[in-house]
């Protein structure tokens, strides 16, 4: 599979997974627009990138807890490009504990701020350009914490929360841009290993049946989604948990 005629933007691609689907997107010919929180680590994944060969990538900063530098990332990536093809919202903050009280408040404000608020208006803003792709898909990462009635993280309450405000606005975007050809992805993995795919152990993790989940698998899902013809909305990927 080749990406060569597509342009992807990656929230959060300054480290694990993140950067993992950029590098991986870039690899296959993607022109690869990415961000992290700070313009440091963004620039560092975009070096890593240019070294494997790819010059057609561009790093910005976007904290997704301020709506000014989300406005902000987005205005540059239009003056980068006149379209985009494919928005992955990857980046969320982690918040652990299962006790409500032992986390403080500004740790959940910050939690819901990045994962949902984030998600939708980083959306919002780079809408306008997804629109003016031939094949507009929108991937999120959301998690098994996102599904109703799940409980078997040990993730605080306002990262359920968070990865459910996903879950509800995925969900109905996904109806509401149908009629205009955007296809809206959601993957609801369980913990993940996040492997280094310019290290060894990204050929040698292993990848059998009572193995975790990899993020080598949850990037062949996403390409295998983005890969489909146009009349395949595929909607979301659940996995089981594991053994
Ligand atoms: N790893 C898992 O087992 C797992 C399981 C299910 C779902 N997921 C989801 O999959 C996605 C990627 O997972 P991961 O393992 O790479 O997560 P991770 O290791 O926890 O990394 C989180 C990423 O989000 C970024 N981030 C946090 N707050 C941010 C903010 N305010 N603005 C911009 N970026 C911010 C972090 O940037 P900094 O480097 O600046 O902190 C980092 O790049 C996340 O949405 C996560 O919730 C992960």
């Amino acid at each position: 599979m080749r990406l060569d005629d597509h342009t992807v933007v990656v929230t959060a691609a300054g480290r694990d997974f993140g950067r993992a689907l950029a590098i991986r997107l870039a690899d296959l010919g993607a022109q690869v627009i990415l961000s992290a929180r700070t313009l440091k680590a963004a620039e560092r994944t975009r070096d890593e990138i240019h070294d494997r060969g790819n010059p057609r990538v561009h790093a910005f900063a976007c904290d997704l807890t301020d709506p000014a530098s989300i406005t902000h990332f987005v205005q540059q990536v239009a003056k980068t490009t006149d379209h985009i093809d494919v928005l992955v919202n990857n980046g969320a903050r982690w918040l652990q504990g299962e006790d409500l009280l032992t986390v403080s408040d500004a740790d959940i404000i910050d939690t819901l701020a990045s994962g949902a608020t984030g998600t939708i208006l980083a959306t919002k803003n780079f809408l306008p350009l997804l629109l003016r792709s031939d094949k507009p898909d929108i991937i999120t990462m959301i998690s098994t914490a996102g599904l109703a009635g799940h409980s078997r993280s040990n993730a605080h309450d306002a990262f359920y929360s968070a990865k459910n405000a996903q879950a509800g606005f995925t969900e109905i975007l996904s109806k509401r841009l149908r009629p205009q050809g955007v296809r809206v992805i959601s993957l609801y993995p369980p913990d993940f290993n996040n492997a280094d795919p310019l290290a060894p152990d990204w050929h040698t993790t292993p990848r059998g049946p009572t193995d975790p989940l990899t993020s080598q698998s949850l990037i062949e899902c996403i390409l295998f989604a983005i890969g489909q013809p146009r009349d395949c909305f595929i909607k979301s990927f659940h996995f089981e948990e594991p053994v």
